[in-house]
């Protein structure tokens, strides 16, 4: 059975702590999309932002989940706006099996305006403004993160509640 669990979510959602965590459970390995995606080009996600733009950085996306290994057991956190260009939430759901980490805007604003700073979309952002850049972006973005296979209410997104669903589809 191929293990190949990939997390969903917002920016400050929690998917790469979450998804180490399983990964260290099921003894599998965890890929982190953009630390992956900054190893291969040298660069940092910021430093993409600036050197070739938005546009670009998402096909980097596109073709980095295009080049995972079909036959291979892994858990993979993704960059929060991957799910949400270049059809990747439907490239996602056929790769594996995808976890959509739920979160409410005053939350995510909370966390996001402690350590904004590494990510260049909500950089320098005052706490109003991030509630309401989250607040429009994500009502764009619902409707391809709510594809997932499964939603996670921040109540569940613990992995006791993660290996009651991977039981549940017969996963683990
Ligand atoms: C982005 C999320 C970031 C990173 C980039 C763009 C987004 O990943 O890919 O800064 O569009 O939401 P995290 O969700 O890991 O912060």
């Amino acid at each position: 059975m191929m293990q190949k669990i990939i997390l969903i979510g917002y920016m400050g959602s929690g998917k790469t702590t979450l998804g180490k965590k399983i990964s260290e459970l099921l003894s599998i390995p965890f890929i982190d999309s953009d630390f992956e995606i900054e190893k291969i080009t040298k660069n940092s996600i910021s430093e993409l932002f600036e050197k070739i733009g938005e546009s670009s950085f998402r096909n980097l996306e596109t073709e980095f989940i295009e080049k995972l290994d079909f036959n291979s057991h892994f858990v993979l956190s993704t960059g929060g706006g991957m799910p949400c260009f270049n059809d990747n939430m439907e490239f996602l759901n056929k790769l594996g099996f995808t976890i959509y980490l739920k979160n409410s805007s005053d939350v995510l604003a909370e966390r996001l305006f402690l350590e904004g700073e590494k990510r260049p979309l909500i950089l320098g952002k005052s706490k109003a403004e991030l509630i309401k850049y989250i607040d429009d972006t994500i009502s764009i973005r619902e409707k391809y993160y709510s594809k997932s296979r499964v939603i996670l209410s921040p109540e569940n997104q613990n992995i006791e509640s993660i290996l009651i669903e991977l039981k549940n589809f017969k996963l683990y």
